[in-house]
């Protein structure tokens, strides 16, 4: 090997290991990106607050009963879309996009065996944390945050 091979020898190791190093920074960059999938919808940025009696709302009162659901479109939140309300215990009303993760379809079923359920490719989710149970979505639903008193039944949305 000449000085010239050696020199476009060096030259291919310092690509391969420079193209190597991009490979990994893409990759992290990616995931990254796909964690900040689950921010809050902008409508929620300007702090509403909406407030619901759930025994005189129509929709909403199903929700006197622990472990239902139902979806509802709330103004000025989720971009006009319903939110699915999941009542998962005495004091906890827990409110989620109805958008799934996965390709954004709207999830138009709510509990299935327990787990939010979206028919269009099968995922599924916790109703308690949003999290991905099952796939093919990869993270978890957006998350509402919520308070519930059971003594006034009064829901609030922010
Ligand atoms: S859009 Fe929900 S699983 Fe694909």
């Amino acid at each position: 090997m000449n000085w010239t091979d050696a020199s476009i020898e060096q030259r291919r190791d310092f690509l391969k290991t420079a193209s190597s190093a991009f490979g990994v920074a893409a990759c992290g960059a990616f995931f990254i990106a796909c964690e900040n999938t689950t921010v809050k919808n902008p409508d929620t940025q300007n702090n509403q607050i909406t407030t619901f009696t759930i025994t005189e709302d129509v929709k909403l009162q199903v929700l006197t009963t622990i472990n239902a659901s139902v979806f509802k479109v709330v103004p000025n939140f989720n971009s006009g879309f319903p939110i699915l309300f999941i009542r998962t215990s005495e004091s906890v009303i827990k409110a989620y996009s109805s958008s799934c993760t996965h390709q954004g379809l709207v999830i138009n079923e709510s509990l299935e065996n327990g787990r939010i359920y979206c028919s269009w490719h099968g995922s599924e989710f916790d109703p308690a944390s949003g999290n991905v149970l099952q796939g093919p979505a990869l993270t978890p639903l957006v998350q509402f945050s919520t308070t519930f008193d059971p003594l006034t039944n009064i829901l609030t949305l922010k």
